[in-house]
């Protein structure tokens, strides 16, 4: 594993405000092209509005991971300098839209996700996928990726004082996730299959226990793994990864990169930072955030913003005056396009 310089930084200030903002700014860019089957105008827009954003907050900033390695899409690249330039020096992780594809055909629950934490603490890697696992603060230390996914469900469901029956799985419905999926099958356990959005997906494991999801598992995108342990990191559940190679040409990414392919990377692997923020807002209507909605002449937005050194979890919800924003910054937002 390609081991990254650290440079402890103390961070007085509460980024995840500042952050909020910049996920509101590309949830608003984003929004007008629900429905509109236009994945790379998308994009192109939140990614655009995103980077304007986090050129205003005051931070000497990298992005260290970011979409667009999987479909060539727009992006925000992994060694791109961003903020202001003053201290602190932070990574950024990067997801402008978490669910494009749910986006184009007007379907809910996409979001825009921003992670930052110290200098060095965030993991990267080009590969695009991952192998996942999360769970919320109750059974947190009781996972393991390699042990077999009846072993992982029966230590959570005793974790929580519960049946392996009543547990719920989130995953992403891929091949690739198919004999996890049988497994939990057997074993009794309910699942819940998504299209896509496992950053959400993470966040209802960890975050909303009520809502009846109690892990996610499976294998999903390498950046919205760094972004959910991140969040993770906050809210005090836990994580695992292990990066997935989909092919050999991956496989040898991996290793010109440094990385064990075998290996199982731990919450603090992929997140090590002790100061870390996160911020998610809705595009599309979702469980954890509700979409932008528009009113004549701006748009409410709902987003959620966190903290790690606090633990303090914000939902935030805003008023934008369209005409205000293009005079005080020349950002143009619409309600159509
Ligand atoms: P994008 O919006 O960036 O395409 O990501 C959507 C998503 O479902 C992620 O939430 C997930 O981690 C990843 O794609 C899975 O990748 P794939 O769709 O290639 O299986």
């Amino acid at each position: 594993m390609v081991k990254r310089r650290e440079e402890k930084m103390p961070m007085d200030r509460n980024l995840a405000m500042d952050l909020v903002r910049v996920t509101e700014a590309a949830a608003m860019a984003a929004a007008p092209f629900a429905g509109r089957r236009k994945k790379e105008a998308a994009d192109q827009a939140a990614v655009d509005a995103m980077r304007f954003a986090l050129s205003t907050v005051p931070m000497d900033g990298e992005v260290v991971i970011g979409e667009g390695e999987k479909d060539e899409a727009p992006m925000l690249y992994i060694g791109e300098r961003i903020g202001t330039g003053s201290p602190p020096l932070v990574d950024i992780a990067v997801d402008p839209i978490d669910g494009t594809t749910m986006l184009s055909v007007g379907r809910p629950g996409s979001v825009s996700v921003v992670a930052l934490a110290d200098r060095g603490s965030l993991f990267t890697s080009h590969l695009a996928y991952m192998d996942k696992i999360v769970v919320g603060p109750q059974a947190r230390g009781v996972i393991d990726l390699n042990a077999p996914v009846p072993e992982n469900l029966h230590a959570i469901a005793k974790a929580q004082g519960r049946q392996v029956r009543e547990l719920t799985v989130i995953a992403l419905d891929r091949p690739r996730n198919a004999a996890m999926v049988e497994d939990v099958e057997k074993v009794g356990a309910k699942l819940r299959l998504i299209t896509d959005g496992d950053v959400t997906a993470g966040l209802l494991a960890t975050l909303v226990q009520d809502r009846g999801v109690d892990v996610l598992m499976g294998i999903g995108g390498t950046p919205e793994g760094v972004i959910t342990a991140c969040a993770v990191k906050c809210l005090g559940g836990d994580m695992q990864g292990r990066l997935w190679a989909k092919d050999e040409k991956d496989r040898d990414k991996g290793h010109a990169e440094g990385h064990d392919l075998d290996k199982v990377l731990a919450l603090d692997d992929l997140c090590s930072g002790e100061n870390v923020f996160v911020a998610v807002t809705g595009i599309t209507d979702g469980e954890v955030v509700r979409g932008v909605r528009y009113f004549p002449g701006g748009a409410h937005t709902h987003s959620l913003a966190m903290r790690s050194v606090s633990g303090t979890v914000r939902w935030v919800e805003a008023r934008h005056n369209f005409g205000r924003l293009r005079k005080l910054a020349g950002m143009r937002y619409e309600g159509v396009v």
